[in-house]
Parts: structure tokens; C-alpha cells; sequence
């Protein structure tokens, strides 16, 4: 499980630009499904054939990241977010593009000059990327107007927590891959898509719902803890790590389906797993693309704890993602009511 998650985070793949991750869980999945198929919006769409419902499990395999917009005389290169980011977290954080150069970020140092009591003034604007160059020529040979980056940071086991960039969602994808291996039988028809570009509004999920048309949807994804995990945290949010994979009441995109948020619950307890209900006050996931598709879907969200989300330091529990995996296991192989 641990290598599957170091090799998904440690590739760098945003939203837009699949390509290396797609090919990747290809790899680990392809001599463990019927057949796959790649759409035109890049989705990697698995099917393992059984006899029952159509059910469809979802986890997006883009993640956040930054384009280059402008190199400046000096080499100094601005950015553009993909996907949400917060500003503040950027200066000194190291950035990789796509063809391997590596920079940091630092911001306009007018904001020094006011002894950083002016932090909320840090925005893209004020921020750039340093290469260590020193002319536009220089930082031409390194990257190219338009081309992306994502956070430099490696994967680390902490002992009972993993720390990395892109834990969103590549350790729901991991989850998805690790089940995927560990099906022996199924009552369902399963189709499993790593969706691209849901960091920049659920784009890849709807039309790979629409292509499947499922009976059910269950999107696997990372989901922020509260005041129980860290001090002082959100109040409100009873998420804590270390209590089991969540399952989705309400985000701010959409309320899981109450029918199949039960069910899967009563499977949780039926074979130990522990589980929390989520409660996000904020936030997304693919789950409510796949819900508005065609006549409309019955379906939720199943989530991994993660603290510190969107940064470069996003931080699971192993416990919570093999949780995750035992769940995502015992409902591929169960099959689903009807309802
Ligand atoms: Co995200
Ligand atoms: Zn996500």
C-alpha cells in the first residue's frame, strides 16, 4: 500500500495535464480488470464485469498546481493558480515544472519592508518563482510560457502518518488501485474512473458518468478535519484522523444520497470498520457531478481524513487508508440493494 501511495504522490500530474498519472495507475491496474478505456477528456475508465448493478467508483487523479504566465527580464516567472490555493502558504514553497526545473517561491519584499503585518496582501500578484537564473533567456531554457508545475515535496512515512504534496487525491486513487487488486469475486458491475480535472470544477466525472450511466456512484476523496484533530481547528467539523473513512452527508456541492450513506454505514459495522459521518462546510468533490448526471444518480462520497489540504504538507492517517481500502473492498464485493 505504502509504495502505491509513494509512487501515485511523487507523480507530478495537474489538472489538465494526466497524462504521466493516468499512465501510471494504468500500470498498477491493467492485468486486474476486463477492459478500459480512455475518453476525450482524458478519464481512465476501468470496468470489471459482474452480473449485478452498474456501480461506479470515482477518485480524481489530477491535482493542484500553477502555469507560468510571464518571465520577466530577470528570469523571475509569475503564476497562475490551478486549482484552489491559498496565497499565503506559497513563499518558499519549491515548485516543479514539467520538464523538471525546480524554483521557489518568494514574494515581492515591499511586504518584508512592513514586517510581514501585511501578510493578507500576499497574493499571485505579489508572488513569483525564483529558477536561480538571472535573464528571461535563462529562464527560457529552463520552461515555456504556459507550461505547469506542481509542489516539490516527497513522500514521508511518519510512522502511523504519511505526509506529501497531492495526498488530494492520489491516496483515494491508491485506495481505488489497492481494492481493485483485492477483488476476488463481485456481485456488481464495476466500473472504476480516475477522473481529470476535478480541482478546477468537477470537470472529468460528469461525462465519464454520463458514459457509463451507473446505478449507483460512490467518488472516493480527501476531506479537511476539525476542532477534535488539531488546535483550535474548524468548529463544526467533528472529522478527526485516525477514526475511519468518512461518509459524506453534506459538502458545500452536494448531500449523499441518505439510502446509500445507510447502507454503507451498516456495512462498515457489519465487518468493523470504523467510519465517520462527514459534515464539510466547505468544499467539493466529484461525487455531486456524478449525482446530476443524466436523470440523476444516487450517489455519496466516501472520504480520507487529511489535515492541512491543498498545501504542500497534506497529512493521512495509514490506519484511516487501509480502513478505506477494507471498505471500498466489502462494497465492491457486496451486492447493492435496490432501492
Ligand atoms: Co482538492
Ligand atoms: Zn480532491
Amino acid at each position: 500500500m505504502k509504495d502505491t501511495v509513494k509512487l501515485l504522490v511523487e507523480t507530478n500530474s495537474p489538472s489538465g495535464r494526466e497524462e504521466k498519472i493516468r499512465n501510471v495507475i494504468l500500470e498498477q491496474i491493467r492485468t486486474f480488470v476486463d477492459d478500459y478505456q480512455i475518453d476525450s477528456l482524458g478519464n481512465l475508465i476501468a470496468h470489471k464485469a459482474g452480473p449485478g448493478k452498474k456501480v461506479l467508483f470515482d477518485a480524481h487523479m489530477d491535482e493542484i498546481g500553477f502555469v507560468a504566465t510571464y518571465i520577466d527580464e530577470n528570469g523571475f516567472v509569475k503564476v497562475e493558480p490551478i486549482g484552489g490555493h491559498n496565497p499565503l502558504l506559497m513563499p518558499s514553497q519549491r515548485i516543479q515544472f514539467e520538464h523538471s526545473a525546480i524554483g521557489t517561491f518568494w514574494f515581492e519584499s515591499e511586504y518584508i519592508a512592513k514586517k510581514l503585518t501585511d501578510y493578507q496582501q500576499v497574493s499571485f500578484d505579489s508572488l513569483y518563482v525564483d529558477l536561480g537564473v538571472n535573464s528571461r533567456n535563462a529562464a527560457l531554457a529552463k520552461i515555456r510560457i504556459g507550461e505547469t508545475a506542481t509542489f516539490h515535496q516527497p513522500f514521508l512515512d511518519l510512522g502511523t502518518r504519511w505526509l506529501s504534496k497531492a495526498m488530494d487525491d492520489r491516496i483515494a486513487c491508491a485506495a481505488l488501485v489497492e481494492t481493485i487488486k483485492a477483488i476476488r469475486h463481485t456481485a456488481n458491475d464495476l466500473y472504476f474512473v480516475f477522473a481529470t480535472q476535478e480541482e478546477v470544477g468537477l470537470v472529468g466525472a460528469k461525462p465519464a458518468a454520463f458514459r457509463i450511466d451507473p446505478d449507483y456512484g460512490v467518488a472516493v476523496d480527501i476531506c479537511g478535519t476539525g476542532f477534535l484533530d488539531t488546535p483550535k481547528g474548524i468548529k463544526r467539523l467533528a472529522v478527526k484522523l485516525g477514526a475511519g473513512p468518512t461518509i459524506k452527508i453534506q459538502d458545500k456541492s452536494h448531500i449523499g444520497d441518505y439510502q446509500l450513506n445507510q447502507w454503507i454505514a451498516q456495512i462498515g459495522n457489519q465487518y468493523m470498520i470504523p467510519t465517520q459521518f462527514e459534515v464539510l462546510p466547505f468544499g467539493g468533490t466529484d461525487g455531486s457531478a456524478i449525482q446530476t448526471t443524466k436523470q440523476g444518480v444516487k450517489a455519496t462520497t466516501i472520504s480520507i481524513p487529511c489535515r492541512y489540504v491543498h498545501s504542500p504538507s497534506e497529512m493521512v492517517d495509514a490506519g484511516d487508508v487501509q480502513h478505506c481500502v477494507q471498505l471500498l473492498l466489502r462494497l465492491a464485493e457486496t451486492s447493492f440493494p435496490s432501492w
